[in-house]
């Protein structure tokens, strides 16, 4: 059997989900890893038994090395994709795929014309639940979906932020609760609900105004075309990172995720349809703990020659929702650092 070798890009919080998936894959060899600072890149270097570089652009090309793992702040994941698009890569990015819907196109042409393919880090739809819920809406099982919430209550404090420079910035995170923590349930109401035709919704920072420029708390009514109302609160200012809360109401009975169980309510009864798997699965829960499914799914896609997914084409869905709520948030009067955004 052949093996394909891959290298992360960025060696913070979130590389070592993905070195540990490489590493426990068959067919899969991490060959390098690259991070600015040269501590970091030294450190996972001896962590992982792999070669270190300090320029990323060192790997280009490289023919040993046939996925890229896009680990690094938001505002890079355009330019290094579509760099190594371009040198014929495949690259899996970390959510958010650009921070802005322009950027995210230019990796979407990019991929079209690439011999490597895109793919996009959104492990939450590799739950048990979020697939239980796709399979009963598209069944239509429990009749029509009639309408959705979303609900996800964190908390991100002061250290979170100065901890990591780029984040709280619109210039280098691309917003705030919406675009880093509350993407994924924002992913997931678009994903059940489709095509979407209306968007309103608030953002305010409510409690880190001292410390971050960008948002910490959101909410939004997203219409979609089928009539499905979707409603959704995120913040980051709670006190502790509760887990995400849905409700999916359907003509015919409820499903309803509560620390990470799914229920089914029906006529009068409440039935667990699943559970977590268990404590031991890799990444913090209120993450998702689906990061390994997605990696091997992405590797399993290229080794096959199937295309992946969710490419560009996904990728960008949350963040086109992403931006109408920034944008119905300043016509409804804030004033917000859209400029940087360069939304359209
Ligand atoms: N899917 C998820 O649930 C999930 C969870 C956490 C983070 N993330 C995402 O992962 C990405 C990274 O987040 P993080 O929390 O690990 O950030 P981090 O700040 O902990 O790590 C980023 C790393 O990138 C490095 N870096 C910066 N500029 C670089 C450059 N030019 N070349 C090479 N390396 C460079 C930094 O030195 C740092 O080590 C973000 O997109 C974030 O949203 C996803």
């Amino acid at each position: 059997m052949s093996t394909i070798g891959a290298a992360i890009i960025g060696c913070g919080a979130i590389a070592p989900l993905h070195a540990r998936a490489i590493l426990s894959m068959e067919g899969a060899r991490l060959v390098a890893v690259a991070d600015s600072d040269p501590e970091r890149a030294a450190q996972a270097a001896q962590d992982y038994g792999c070669e270190s570089v300090t320029d990323y652009k060192q790997l280009l090309g490289r023919t040993d090395i046939g996925i890229i793992h896009l680990c690094t702040p938001h505002h890079l994941h355009a330019a290094m994709a579509v760099e190594f698009l371009q040198a014929g890569h495949h690259v899996l990015t970390e959510k958010p795929m650009a921070i802005d819907v322009s950027s995210a196109q230019r990796m979407q042409e990019a991929a079209a014309v690439s011999k490597g393919q895109l793919g996009v880090v959104f492990q939450n739809r590799y739950n048990e639940p979020s697939i239980r819920i796709k399979e009963t809406i598209d069944s239509g099982i429990l009749g029509q979906l009639i309408c959705m919430k979303g609900i996800v209550t964190w908390n991100r404090n002061e250290a979170y932020y100065t901890e990591s420079s780029w984040r709280g910035k619109w210039a280098t995170e691309g917003g705030g609760v919406l675009i880093n923590q509350t993407i994924h349930t924002l992913d997931l109401l678009q994903w059940f609900g489709g095509e979407i035709t209306s968007i309103k919704g608030s953002v305010t920072t409510d409690v880190l105004n001292e410390v971050i420029e960008v948002e910490d708390t959101a909410h939004a009514c997203i219409l979609f075309k089928n009539k499905v109302r979707g409603l959704f609160y995120g913040t980051n200012a709670y006190s502790v990172n509760s887990p995400v809360e849905l409700e999916l109401i359907f003509e015919l009975g409820t499903l309803l995720l509560r620390r990470d169980c799914l229920y089914l309510w029906k006529d009068g009864h409440e039935t667990l349809l699943c559970e977590p798997l268990s404590t031991a699965v890799e990444g913090k829960s209120y993450w998702g703990t689906s990061h390994n499914l997605l990696i091997r799914d992405f590797y399993k896609h290229i080794i096959d020659g199937r295309e992946f997914w969710i490419d560009g084409n996904e990728g960008i869905k949350a963040l086109e929702v992403i931006t109408g709520i920034y944008t119905s948030s300043e016509v409804s009067g804030k004033k917000w650092a859209m400029d940087s955004l360069k939304l359209t």
